[in-house]
């Protein structure tokens, strides 16, 4: 894979009530043009990615929204992976221009959820789940999640406060981004004396439910040498699938379609995990964080909670992972959240993020999960030549 990423912008994630939907998805796509130095009229083919609209925003046909917003009539679609939806996006637009059929494709993802209660929300995040066998009987992703939480501390010896360490990190990291939904950094204390969503995860374990839109600029590698944008480029692309159901699964401590897109990108970029400085992984809970870390080769089995704990993942240590706050502090505005992560590496690769910036950022990996590790995609970005 060698495609360019040559614009992108993200509004900042939280509870805007004063913005709709179509306001959103406006605000990151008109920014991000701004940021290629593009018009409209250069945006070949368009990829919107979205979970829930339908359900909370009275709103489908997303694709010709976008389009709408731009004044232009390309052909323009909508994806939806869950919580991966925008990184699948994202390989749409990579498959476009690989093809031949464009130069340069506009990815955005928008989500909106604070407009209505939450409990609508959780019943809406739920047809993420095998629904038949989870959903319908009332498992929600946090009591999933609590279970495969249980597992793991038990199978590993991870402790309360261990696990608490995740969302001090990226509360950390959160309270050093503009873009942030919570900027406040907190304490273990904090997160074990939260209220208890599905024991043993606490409000402070999860991420929030968050408004908010991302989008990114792609083009083959000669368009952007033509516009002299050619220093970041996707050089990873991949995706696959396990089972929807979690109790269809042999091992819930380990999620095989992290394993299996991760060794695929490795292989696609010609490189090994220890060649990657910065990591954007998908940490809609602590657990998740920890079991993507192990997943993708970056600590081995069992460890990943003990390393986050000892500070080697925070910012400029051995590994940073999510500097941008991840889904736990920076939001998890579900269509917008895997480009969200691909706008940080981005930022980070151009060296626009202030104080959490990432020093010598070289090369840096996105991970991306639908469902209880259901679908999973992984890129990788450098600024190398
Ligand atoms: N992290 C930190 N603070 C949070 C938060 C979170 N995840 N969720 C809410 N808050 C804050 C709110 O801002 C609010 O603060 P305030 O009182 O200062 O205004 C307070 O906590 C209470 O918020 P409320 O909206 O009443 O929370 P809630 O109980 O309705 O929802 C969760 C909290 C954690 C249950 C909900 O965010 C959730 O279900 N998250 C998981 C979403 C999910 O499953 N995503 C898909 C993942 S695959």
């Amino acid at each position: 894979v060698n495609i360019a990423v040559i614009g992108a912008s993200c509004t900042p994630y939280g509870e805007w009530w004063d913005k709709s939907l179509r306001d959103l998805l406006a605000q990151a796509q008109l920014t991000a043009l701004e940021d290629a130095g593009l018009m409209p009229k250069d945006i070949q083919e368009i990829f919107v990615a979205n979970m829930c609209a339908g359900q909370l925003s009275g709103q489908v046909n997303l694709g010709a929204m976008a389009a709408d917003i731009l004044g232009i009539h390309v052909p323009s679609t909508r994806i939806e992976g869950a919580c991966a939806s925008g990184a699948l996006a994202v390989r749409a637009g990579i498959a476009a221009l690989e093809s031949g059929r464009a130069e340069v494709v506009m990815v955005s993802g928008v989500e909106k959820m604070t407009d209505v209660d939450h409990t609508r929300v959780t019943e809406s995040l739920m047809s993420a789940t095998d629904y038949e066998t989870e959903g319908f009987v009332g498992a929600t992703f946090p009591a999933l999640f609590a279970l495969v939480t249980r597992a793991y501390m038990h199978t590993y010896n991870l402790t309360r406060e261990q696990l608490a360490q995740v969302s001090v990190k990226n509360h950390k990291h959160g309270a050093l981004n503009p873009s942030a939904h919570f900027r406040k950094e907190i304490s273990v204390h904090d997160v074990l004396k939260s209220s208890i969503v599905a024991d043993p995860l606490t409000l402070l374990d999860c991420s929030p439910m968050s408004d908010g839109a991302a989008s990114i600029i792609l083009s083959t590698p000669d368009f952007a040498k033509k516009i002299n944008k050619h220093d970041v480029k996707i050089i990873a692309s991949t995706q696959a699938c396990d089972t929807l159901a979690l109790s269809h699964r042999k091992n819930i401590t380990q999620f095989y379609a992290t394993q299996q897109a991760g060794q695929q990108a490795y292989k696609q970029a010609g490189i090994t995990p220890r060649d990657i400085n910065l990591v954007e992984v998908h940490d809609a809970f602590s657990t998740s964080e920890i079991i993507a870390l192990e997943d993708l080769g970056f600590f081995d089995r069992g460890t990943a909670g003990h390393e986050i704990a000892q500070g080697t993942t925070n910012l400029n240590n051995r590994l940073t992972v999510n500097a941008s706050g991840g889904l736990k502090a920076k939001g998890h505005p579900i269509g917008a959240s895997g480009i969200g992560q691909i706008v940080e590496l981005m930022q980070q690769l151009r060296n626009q993020c202030g104080a959490r910036q990432v020093h010598n950022a070289k090369i840096g990996l996105a991970h991306s999960m639908g469902g209880l590790g259901a679908t999973v995609a992984v890129h990788i970005l450098t600024n190398k030549e």
